[in-house]
This record gives structure tokens, C-alpha cells and sequence, in this order.
């Protein structure tokens, strides 16, 4: 009997710099492999140092960067894989579009619901320190937008949550929508 295959999954996590996105979704990674499920991570800040380092922050460029990283992530998903994204993505067109990329994929936006005060007293990089001394251009939050989105399927907060519980909310809105299978490792 074929056995049968996996459903792909684009998971998109959107959210401001510095609000948790990739710490997340490393841990979302890791906890598909515990459900069987192959998951690999595109992130943004990674990935403009290599497929996307042509690109900046212009409208034109981030639109640029999330189709490329959207394709990328259907390719994957179309091989069974769990794709998960941590992009700022900061307009709902960006997202919505995202979506259309995915085509029959399931596409989950989980939104890292993290306020700016709190990004910027983070400030793992120094960006917004940075951005606000006028020395970083069309920084989101300060002078970019960030439009938060309006029906997402998925929220997190990690100012009130430890990364576990946030991995915790959407690995049970996955089960709960059966796009994964509950894990049978422990019985
Ligand atoms: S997106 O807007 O196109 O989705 P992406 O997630 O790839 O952005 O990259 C965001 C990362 O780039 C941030 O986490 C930060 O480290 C860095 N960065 C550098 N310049 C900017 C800027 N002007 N606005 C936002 N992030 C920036």
C-alpha cells in the first residue's frame, strides 16, 4: 500500500524586529521532528545574507524578499516539509499575498504579538538604538509601519508567555485544525 505522504504546512510567523520571531519558530523546528514531521526554517535576517542580499528595506525590496522566501517555503511544504518563515512582513498585503504564493498549502499566519516599547527595550541588535540616532532608514516601528494583522490564526505574546507555551498555542491550533497528527512517540 503507498504509504501516505505528508501534507505541507507554511507556517508564517509575522511580527516586529526583536519580538521573538526566530527564537519561535527554532523551537517550532524542533518540535515538528518530536511529531515526525520534517520543518525547516526560513528566516529573514538569515536569508538576506545570502539568497536575498540584493535587497533592502524600500517597499519594492521587502515585497521582493518575502515572494522569494514565500516560493521557497511552498517548494518545501510541497515535499511534505513543515516550512516555517520569521519575517517581519510588516503589511497585511505582504501576508495576503504570501498566502496566494501558497496556493493549496496550508498556510497558518501565526502573529508574534510583541509591542514595540518592549522590541526596543530588547534591542538584541542594537537596531533601534541605531534607527533612532536617525543612522537606519525606514525602520519598522519607528519609521516604517508595522500593521498588525487583523484576523490572524494565531497569536502569541512572549512579554507574557515563555517561548514553550507560545510553541505550545500553535502546535495545539495545528492539532486541533488536523494539519498534524498527534505524536504517538510516548504511547
Ligand atoms: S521584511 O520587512 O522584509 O519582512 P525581514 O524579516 O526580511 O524584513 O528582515 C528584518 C530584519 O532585518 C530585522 O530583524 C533586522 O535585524 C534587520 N533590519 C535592518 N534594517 C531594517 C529596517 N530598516 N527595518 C526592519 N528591519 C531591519
Amino acid at each position: 500500500m503507498e504509504q501516505e505522504k505528508s501534507a505541507g504546512i507554511v507556517i508564517w510567523l509575522t511580527g516586529m524586529s526583536g519580538a521573538g520571531k526566530s527564537t519561535i519558530a527554532r523551537a517550532l523546528v524542533a518540535r515538528m521532528q518530536t511529531f515526525g514531521r520534517q520543518s525547516l526554517l526560513l528566516d529573514g535576517d538569515v536569508l538576506r545574507n545570502g539568497l536575498n542580499a540584493d535587497l533592502g528595506f524600500s517597499e519594492a525590496d521587502r515585497t521582493e524578499n518575502l515572494r522569494r522566501i514565500a516560493h521557497v517555503a511552498v517548494l518545501f511544504s510541497q515535499a511534505g516539509y513543515v516550512a516555517v518563515t520569521a519575517t517581519i512582513s510588516p503589511a497585511a498585503e505582504h501576508r495576503e499575498r504570501a498566502r496566494q504564493i501558497a496556493g493549496k498549502a496550508s498556510f497558518v499566519e501565526v502573529f508574534v504579538d510583541t509591542p514595540l516599547d518592549v522590541c526596543e527595550m530588547r534591542d538584541p541588535k542594537g537596531l533601534y538604538k541605531r534607527a533612532r540616532r536617525g543612522e537606519i532608514a525606514h525602520f519598522t516601528g519607528l519609521s516604517a509601519p508595522y500593521e498588525p494583522p487583523c484576523a490572524p490564526d494565531v497569536v502569541v505574546r512572549t512579554q507574557h508567555a515563555e517561548i514553550t507555551q507560545c510553541v505550545d498555542a500553535i502546535v495545539d491550533y495545528l492539532l486541533r485544525t488536523h494539519r498534524i497528527e498527534p505524536s504517538h512517540v510516548n504511547g
